[in-house]
């Protein structure tokens, strides 16, 4: 049986309060079906989760946050653990992304850290992989994303508490994305790698795809074998356009 499709925003370090309205219209959206069957969820910057989730609370839109400390305290200037997300409202959270992995030397090792703290607080892990333009054309997307996957989800995971996003690094913001034929061919070997690494799970845990998914590519998009959702970046900013996207569903 098909997985209930997610459909998350990945608003990045994007908005001021002043864009609260947006998630407050998604969720009347929602609430009236305009997602489908679509399970919706926003990943704000921190500043605007509590106040996200309050706009949220009883609508079915949940809150995400877009990293978290592997700590649940203790003296890290600047970072937020999972415990801080949980309760400012979130549940889930966005691990791995490669913005993170480039800009913040993010490795393997510290997102599967992060997933632990991840389940330990109880939030879902959305833990992205993807290759580079370089990786590619070199023909090494599969091994490249297969490797990040056995070293970024733990042992542990439990379908309910883990989404895998595909976002080949090349197509962010770049207007960019693989061919239905790629996108294929990568979320059915992710799903066989996850079956490998956590036995049984594979058919269960959703994989999304990201990467310039727009209100006119959604369609084709979702219809993609084995994507289970999207990772949606640009597209997540305006009520208007993360509903006729959510809205193929
Ligand atoms: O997390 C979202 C992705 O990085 C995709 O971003 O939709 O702006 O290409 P984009």
């Amino acid at each position: 049986p098909r997985l209930r499709p997610l459909v998350a925003g990945n608003w990045k370090m994007h908005g001021l309060r002043e864009a609260l309205p947006e998630i407050a219209k998604t969720c009347a959206a929602a609430a009236g079906g305009g997602a489908g069957e679509a399970e919706l969820v926003i990943c704000p910057p921190a500043t605007l989760i509590m106040a996200a989730a309050a706009i949220c609370e009883g609508s079915p839109v949940a809150i995400g946050g877009q990293d978290c400390h592997s700590a649940p305290s203790g003296p890290f200037t600047g970072d937020i653990s999972a415990e801080m997300l949980k309760d400012a409202g979130a549940s889930y959270v966005i691990l791995g992304h490669s913005e993170r992995r480039s800009g913040h030397n993010e490795g393997d090792e510290s997102v599967r850290e992060k997933a632990c703290a991840a389940f330990r607080a109880g939030l879902t892990a959305i833990v992205c992989v993807g290759e580079t333009k370089a990786e590619r054309e070199a023909g090494e997307a599969l091994p490249t994303v297969g490797a990040q996957l056995t070293g970024s989800i733990p042992n542990s995971s439990a379908s309910e508490g883990l989404v895998i996003a595909y976002e080949p690094v090349w197509a962010i913001g770049t207007g960019l994305t693989p061919t239905p034929h790629d996108i294929a061919e990568m979320h059915r070997f992710i799903r066989a790698r996850i079956n490998d690494h956590l036995p049984g799970q594979g058919d269960k845990i959703r994989i999304l795809y990201g990467g310039s998914v727009k209100p006119d590519n959604a369609a084709e998009l979702m219809a993609v074998d084995d994507v289970d959702g999207f990772l949606v970046g640009g597209g997540s900013l305006t009520f208007k356009d993360f509903m006729a996207i959510a809205g193929v569903y």
